[in-house]
């Protein structure tokens, strides 16, 4: 086998890059390439310049001591600099960031990104503009910060058919449900924090809402499942409607409260929801505390797969950017899995599925009351597995069930007559158990 070329550095060729978009992972990348540039010239044998900074003004580069040269406010200058040979996307959100993208790529610049909503609602539109101006697009820290599970998925595994993805994949909301059940601190709270450690997206709605998890749910199952997995087409709900009740219950009951991503295959059937989830404390997932994130993989041949690492923050993310850039540089392609011809055909994505289910429900504290609950429950093919009763001094009663696994679409319709009981004050939570 040839040894790599070992290059003497005065002769070491220049890699001139810019970072459109200086905020969190932009600071991050350019601290990692600057503070590390002699170590990624040895051990990489390439020299990578920050050589323009684009953002809004150059207050980001004041505020860091970055010489105001290196600015640039002008996208179309960017493109037509022949120095730049790539460009790595921090700014976020569809627009400008897919106009800048699609600019550099017709320009014949390889493109590093992180933008995971740019990806999962219109890779379909940049990959071929890539591939048409022979250079490409790379998106390790779209998904799941520090952790490079594009890559795995990418250049492992091809031999194996994915049968499940479950993961923890957004770091806002691992933290705010960590915090609320390791210390009781309360949501707003916990949710400042996040921000003010950068985990967040600029509007948070994203993170607490799902929609950042089911983002990054339609790239990881894309890639694992080797089919399209529409990002309209994932059932997506967010946190905002967890309470510390359902964390104390949840904890009573031997669970842990996370948002988790689930992606499944049976033969041509897809399933894929982002939702909050009871999962039990001994499932590896609920033990990925904090900022943390971890995605666990089955697959056919090669068995389980546990990824996990820093899934947010300035540093891992600029980690995971650094990792792409110096992949473009040495002239890897760019990674594939959206929308190629390879893809498998025929699949299906399910809106129904299987699962366990913890609900919460406050009613009239008479007898009677639960024995209309099982019966309805039990007439839609939901089976009790287990339920405790409090009985409060207001003459109400919480009673909070889980179930055996069933169809959500029975234990939808199971709910919508519960509710309709008028011995049932209200449905206070559901949520399915992992
Ligand atoms: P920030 O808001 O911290 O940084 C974005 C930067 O881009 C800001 O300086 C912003 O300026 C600038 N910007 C936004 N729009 C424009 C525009 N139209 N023209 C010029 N500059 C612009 O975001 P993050 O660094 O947190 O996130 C960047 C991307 O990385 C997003 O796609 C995010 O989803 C992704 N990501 C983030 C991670 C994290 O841990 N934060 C982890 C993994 C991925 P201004 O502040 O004035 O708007
Ligand atoms: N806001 C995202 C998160 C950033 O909290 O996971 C990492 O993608």
């Amino acid at each position: 086998m040839r040894a790599a070329p070992r290059l003497h550095w005065s002769i070491m060729k220049q890699h001139k890059i810019a970072i459109m978009g200086f905020g969190t992972v932009g600071g991050g990348t350019y601290d990692i390439l600057t503070q590390n540039r002699d170590y990624i010239k040895r051990t990489q044998g390439m020299d990578v310049v920050v050589a323009r900074i684009l953002d809004r003004s150059d207050a980001p580069l004041v505020a860091r001591g970055i010489d105001k040269s290196l600015f640039c406010g002008d996208v179309d200058a960017l493109a037509a600099d022949p120095e730049i040979e790539l460009a790595v996307e921090t700014m976020g959100g569809v627009e400008p960031a897919k106009t800048f993208i699609t600019k550099m790529l017709r320009a014949g610049k390889s493109v590093v990104t992180a933008n995971k909503e740019l990806l999962a609602k219109h890779m379909h539109e940049l990959a071929p503009i890539a591939e048409q101006n022979g250079c490409g697009l790379y998106f390790e820290a779209s998904c799941v910060g520090g952790v490079p599970i594009i890559r795995a998925l990418n250049e492992s595994v091809q031999g194996d058919k994915i049968v499940s993805l479950y993961g923890i994949i957004n770091g806002t909301t691992n933290y705010i449900l960590s915090k609320m059940t390791d210390e009781g601190c309360d949501y707003a709270t916990a949710l400042a924090e996040a921000q003010a450690l950068g985990f967040a997206e600029a509007d948070p709605t994203s993170d607490v809402e799902g929609f950042d998890a089911a983002y990054k749910l339609s790239i990881l199952g894309s890639m694992a499942f080797r089919t399209c997995v529409p990002y309209g087409s994932i059932l997506r709900e967010g946190i905002t409607k967890v309470t510390a009740g359902d964390i104390a219950n949840a904890r009573e009951l031997g669970y842990t409260v996370k948002l988790v991503a689930v992606g499944k295959r049976d033969g041509n059937n897809i399933e894929a929801r982002v939702h909050p989830a009871f999962v039990p404390n001994d499932h590896p997932l609920a033990a990925v505390s904090g900022a943390f994130n971890a995605v666990y993989l089955r697959g056919d041949f090669v068995g389980d797969l546990m990824f996990y690492g820093a899934g947010a923050g300035a540093h891992p993310t600029g980690s995971a950017i650094v990792s792409d850039i110096v992949k473009a540089l040495s002239g890897a392609a760019g990674y594939g899995g959206f929308a190629g011809d390879s893809l498998e055909k025929g699949i299906s994505l399910v809106g129904d599925f299987v699962s366990g289910y913890y609900i919460c429900v406050t009613v009239a504290d008479k007898t009677g009351v639960l024995s209309k609950i099982s019966n309805i429950l039990g007439d839609n093919g939901v089976s009790i597995k287990a339920a405790v009763q409090r009985s409060s001094a207001s003459g109400t009663a919480t009673v909070v069930f889980l179930t055996h696994r069933a169809h959500e679409h029975s234990v939808m319709q199971a709910l919508g007559s519960i509710a309709k009981l008028a011995s049932v004050e209200r449905i206070d939570s559901m949520l399915r158990v992992l």
